[in-house]
């Protein structure tokens, strides 16, 4: 038989097979492994192999008896672990065997359950309810089953204890199955918390449709950790969560209290259609479709049929999606929004502007006065400030001086439209290398999103940024009396920009002359057959008027303080993204 083989500096007691090539590295563990053969050792490359000293043996005997020990030992404890464990095993399906036996029935001779939502719990204090809702939360405890219950309204504990925490669907039920609940409401003990200050004791419950455990688990497929494009997978799942139902039900609420203050404002509601032939905003951002074989394209905006509205019904708002099939990837866009627009007939400028800011603090007061809605603006965003009054209006022209006292600058763009990047000598670069040349803003630029937001923070508070030339607006607005030949044409226009989301309303007086609109479809290269209907608002008794647009998920973004208006939306829709 061959030696074993043992290097003291390179060998390994792991991966070592004691031959000459892959030596071990104690001569206690080739004892262990090989009792019965000679060995080699060295102490490291530089000696030779040679047998170990008898003292050596000695010692490594002792070392290979120590291994042997402590296997055995380790063999012993886990026989006992799968002894235990088998056991406990065969206990748990045994309680399960017998836990079947146990069926509940309700009893008959307790006073009549009412059936309620959990939010209305309230009047039943005391007495017996039956409420219906999914496992919120679970916590399962030796012979009591705590349950947060979540039926949308709110949420409710449960305390099983008893008979009802034994049966079968007691011990197997899982988070998210659907149950009905029996019991007594009863006021939670001093110095405990619980939502609505209620608990229901239960006395009878049934599982009406079981949610899986294991792999499938709920908790397996979503948590805290799941990555943004598997939390837009399960969108449908996450809206189960705390978070986005609150956002959700806020937004029920911001939206009704749009409609008072819009209502309070005698506008009266219209539903414009989804489907049109015309653009309002540009056509870079359509999304066009075949219809019956004649292009259309999916609205931008209901501005156009508001407008058309004002003779038949005064003033008049929408609450209607918009689409944009702008490729922005920004957390303030989305492809698909709910806009909330409305037009008012024989106003001016002044009036616009009064009109919006009375609409959003008047929607803003309807919210903090209601107990929920308040909870709910007070849960997502404990610092809100309901905003003072007046708005600051800032010119545009204003804005312009202001980026540039500020050092917020923008990236100079070449004829194209791209970027213009420099060397370090400030050179221009032709390969794209190079740092992007940042420069002052001059009238007649756009505000890019990155320095509106930049001054929207830094003041702080809402602006009503106003004034923005006609070159950079869409066709319809008006343009600001008696400044043709200074160079720019102004037009009135406002955008409502607010601090931590930048612009959330858009909005101007509209071209009120018939040969003016004219002229202006001309000049933006855009066929004035299809906008026929428009144009007749012109030819058949025309009016001072004006309106606006309300990104509703910006809005919410704004009240909630939420990072992304995408957190703001029941679905959102942004490139790429249409399911669920
Ligand atoms: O400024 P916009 O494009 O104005 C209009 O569409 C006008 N025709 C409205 C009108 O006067 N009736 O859009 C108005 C608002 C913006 O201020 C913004 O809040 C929101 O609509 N918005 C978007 N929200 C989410 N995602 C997008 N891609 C949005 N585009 C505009």
């Amino acid at each position: 038989m061959s030696s074993i083989y043992v290097d003291e500096a390179t060998g390994s007691d792991t991966t070592g097979s004691g031959s000459q090539e892959s030596p071990y590295q104690t001569l206690g563990f080739a004892l262990y492994t090989h009792p019965a053969a000679s060995f080699l050792i060295r102490k490291d490359a530089s000696v030779e192999y040679a047998e170990p000293t008898q003292s050596s043996l000695k010692k490594a005997k002792k070392t290979a008896d120590g291994i042997e020990k402590k296997k055995k030992k380790q063999e012993e404890l886990e026989a006992r672990e799968a002894q235990a464990s088998q056991a406990e095993k065969e206990k748990r399906e045994k309680v399960l065997e017998e836990s079947k036996k146990i069926v509940l029935v309700e009893d008959e001779s307790l006073p009549k359950a009412n059936k309620s939502k959990i939010l209305g719990l309230g009047q039943y204090r005391t007495q017996r309810v039956r409420v219906f809702g999914w496992v919120h939360r679970l916590r399962q405890q030796k012979d009591i089953i705590f349950i947060v219950l979540r039926d949308g309204t709110g949420y409710l504990q449960a305390v099983l204890s008893g008979r009802v925490a034994q049966t079968y669907s007691a011990l197997t039920l899982t988070l998210e199955s659907s149950v009905e609940l029996v019991g007594t409401l009863q006021q939670v003990p001093e110095g405990k918390t619980a939502p609505g200050g209620h608990e229901l004791i239960v006395d009878y419950w049934s599982v009406v449709g079981p949610a899986p455990g294991g792999d499938d688990a709920f908790t397996n497929r979503l948590n805290e950790k799941s990555d943004p494009s598997i939390q837009a997978d399960l969108r449908h799942l996450v809206l189960r969560g705390e978070n986005a139902s609150s956002i959700l039900r806020l937004r029920a609420y911001m939206l009704t209290a749009f409609r008072k203050a819009l209502t309070d404002h005698n506008l009266i509601e219209v539903t414009p259609p989804c489907l049109v032939q015309t653009q309002v905003e540009g056509g870079a951002t359509l999304f066009k479709l075949d219809y019956y074989g004649q292009p259309a394209f999916l609205t931008q905006s209901s501005q156009l049929y508001l407008e058309t509205c004002l003779p038949s019904l005064g003033d008049v708002f929408c609450v209607q999606e918009s689409f944009r099939a702008e490729n922005s990837h920004t957390r303030r866009h989305l492809s698909e929004y709910t806009h909330l627009e409305a037009e008012l007939a024989f106003i001016n400028f002044d009036d616009l502007m009064a009109h919006i800011e009375d609409v959003i603090c008047n929607t803003v007061d309807t919210l903090l006065a209601d107990p929920v809605a308040a909870a709910l603006v007070k849960q997502l965003n404990p610092n809100f400030q309901p905003p003072a009054r007046p708005f600051r209006r800032m010119n545009y022209v204003d804005a312009i001086a202001w980026l540039n006292e500020h050092n917020i600058q923008h990236p100079a763009e070449d004829a194209e439209g791209n970027p213009i990047k420099v060397d370090e000598k400030g050179l221009p670069t032709t390969d794209g290398s190079g740092t992007v040349l940042m420069v002052d803003h001059k009238v007649g630029d756009d505000i890019a999103e990155a320095a509106e937001r930049q001054m929207t923070d830094a003041i702080g508070t809402p602006i009503f940024l106003y004034g923005f030339p006609a070159e950079l607006k869409a066709f319809y607005m008006k343009k600001v009396p008696g400044q043709d030949g200074t160079g720019h044409v102004f037009t009135e226009s406002c955008d409502l920009l607010m601090p931590n989301v930048g612009e959330i309303v858009g909005g101007s007086m509209r071209i009120a002359d018939q040969e003016e609109l004219l002229a202006a479809y001309r000049r933006e290269g855009i066929d004035p057959e299809p906008y026929y209907w428009f144009t007749d608002q012109r030819k058949y008794g025309t009016c001072e008027h004006g309106g606006y647009g309300l990104g509703v998920e910006r809005f919410l973004a704004w009240l909630a303080n939420r990072y992304t208006v995408r957190e703001c939306s029941l679905y959102p829709r942004w490139p790429g993204r249409a399911t669920p």
